[in-house]
């Protein structure tokens, strides 16, 4: 399996090809990672799409689903706050 890096918020973070953005992140040991308007923490909660909880912005698109977005090899990852 081919390896993947990433930056998250200037982080350098390691992944698998074909593994999630919230994948990498999970395995990297982060549980959360955007923070709602009452101050929140946020990360995964379904998984698949639906709850909207894991947004980041990836190359400067912003509201992109950690979950369903497949990392790619040199993927820039800001967390949200909002
Ligand atoms: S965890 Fe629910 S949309 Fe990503």
């Amino acid at each position: 399996m081919s390896e993947l890096r990433i930056t998250v918020d200037g982080e350098p973070l390691t992944g698998a090809a074909g593994q999630t953005i919230a994948g990498v992140l999970l395995t990297a040991g982060r549980r959360s990672w955007r923070r709602t308007a009452s101050g929140a923490p946020r990360g995964v909660f379904c998984g698949i799409g639906v709850c909207f909880d894991c947004l980041v912005t990836v190359n400067g698109v912003p509201d992109v689903r950690a979950c369903r977005r497949r990392a790619q090899d040199g993927d820039v990852v800001t967390t949200q706050a909002r």
